[in-house]
């Protein structure tokens, strides 16, 4: 019987050469292309920072105001997938809403090598399918895309349907920023292996979504604040942590497969929730949590390396703008959408099949 090397998870295994990013674990680094995704987020936009992922290069300004058009020009959904998304029971979570509606847009056929043109237009609808389907789900009728308004802001205006606050607006593109990229995860692979059959851009996208939903990668900020709610109050975190600990369970929003110390994009979001949130007893309880979370898990799990990591401070963020759980990770996705199909692009400029093997373990035929 034939029997490959085996790396359960695919720990430590590099299955593709890129220059989108890199995520230092040991250091807690993060670049995109050369530029630290820290500075990124403080002085550039999300449609800045797509142009460096997607075409190798920050814009110039006519570069960049190239991109808002055509972004501003791929908001609208094609009537069929709104209905779509209209005909799904109430009670089918966002993420499989999300799924659903990214298939529905379908690609034309023979749609492989996949165009930046098909990059920008999918990247542009995943705001509207969100905002269409939780307005329908408060409601109300779906606001249209509003062509003055810039990605982030038009995103938050649709689902609130109020004016952007211009301090919710810069905190959510921070947060939308560091997360557009980050190596191979899991969905960014399952995305790179779909594109590398010469599937089309909306199938590798569709495979991603699905991975991301897991709590394990994109669920958890949610879980986060089920965390914190449950908890309730300062005095209930330690024992609350220690209980879920003592029965084997995990704490979310700790530990990361790459960070072995504290997630960078963690410490950024940190400061971006603390400036909207420094009266906010939910903010003071969360820092509390982390506090007690992590010296808990040095007791439980010594020398794992455990920190908090980017989903403990999204949660943080994105309630700090207003934006309700049931959007945290779709709210990911319209974000993670720009790495992943940077990906999709790298993966069919230079394409192998991404195809690895299993170890066979059962019985043989007598
Ligand atoms: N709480 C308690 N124990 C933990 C946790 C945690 N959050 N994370 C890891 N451990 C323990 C785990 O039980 C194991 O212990 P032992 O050696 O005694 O069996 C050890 O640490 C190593 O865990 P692992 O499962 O081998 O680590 P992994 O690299 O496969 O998992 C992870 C990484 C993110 C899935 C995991 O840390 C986790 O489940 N965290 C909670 C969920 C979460 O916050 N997810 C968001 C990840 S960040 C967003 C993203 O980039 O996707």
């Amino acid at each position: 019987m034939s029997t490959n090397t085996l790396a359960i998870g695919l720990e430590g295994i590099a299955v593709a050469e890129t220059d989108l990013s890199l995520v230092d674990g040991t250091n807690g680094l993060l670049v995109y292309r050369g530029h630290w995704a820290r500075d990124l987020a403080i002085h550039h936009t999300f449609e800045e920072v797509a142009h460096l992922l997607w075409y190798g290069h920050l814009p110039s300004e006519q570069e960049l105001a190239d991109l808002q058009e055509k972004l501003k020009a791929n908001r609208e959904l094609p009537a069929h997938v709104k209905g779509i998304i209209d005909l799904i029971p109430a009670d089918v979570d966002m993420m499989s809403v999300l799924r659903t509606a990214v298939s529905a847009l379908g690609t034309p056929a023979h749609a492989w090598p996949p165009s930046l043109e098909q990059v920008i237009g999918l990247t542009a609808k995943l705001p509207t399918i969100v905002a269409h389907r939780y307005a329908r789900l408060e409601g109300r009728e779906p606001l249209g895309p509003r062509a003055d308004l810039n990605h982030t802001a038009n995103y938050l205006y649709m689902l609130k349907g109020t004016e952007p606050n211009p301090a919710h607006v810069r905190a959510l593109d921070a947060y939308l920023i560091l997360t557009q990229e980050h190596g191979m995860n899991a969905s960014t692979f399952s995305g790179r292996v779909v594109s590398s059959t010469q599937s089309d851009l909306i199938s590798a996208i569709t495979a991603a979504i699905g991975a991301l939903k897991g709590p394990l990668h994109g669920g958890a900020p949610s879980e986060v604040t089920e965390m914190i709610e449950a908890i309730g109050t300062k005095e209930n975190a330690e024992p609350w942590l220690r209980a879920k600990l003592e029965s084997g369970g995990r704490l979310m929003g700790f530990g990361h497969r790459v960070y072995k110390t504290i997630d960078p994009r963690a410490t950024a979001l940190r400061v971006v929730a603390s400036e909207l949130s420094a009266d906010d007893p939910w903010f003071d309880l969360a820092t509390h949590v982390e506090k007690v979370g992590l010296k808990l898990l040095e007791e439980y799990k010594p020398n794992r390396k455990l920190n908090t990591n980017v989903e403990f401070f999204a949660a943080a963020v994105m309630r700090a703008v207003g934006l309700d759980d049931s959007l945290f990770t779709p709210t990911f996705a319209v974000s993670r959408v720009v790495g992943w199909s940077a990906h999709v692009l790298e993966q069919a400029s230079n394409n192998r099949i991404i195809r690895p093997q299993s170890n066979y373990i059962g019985s043989m035929p007598e």
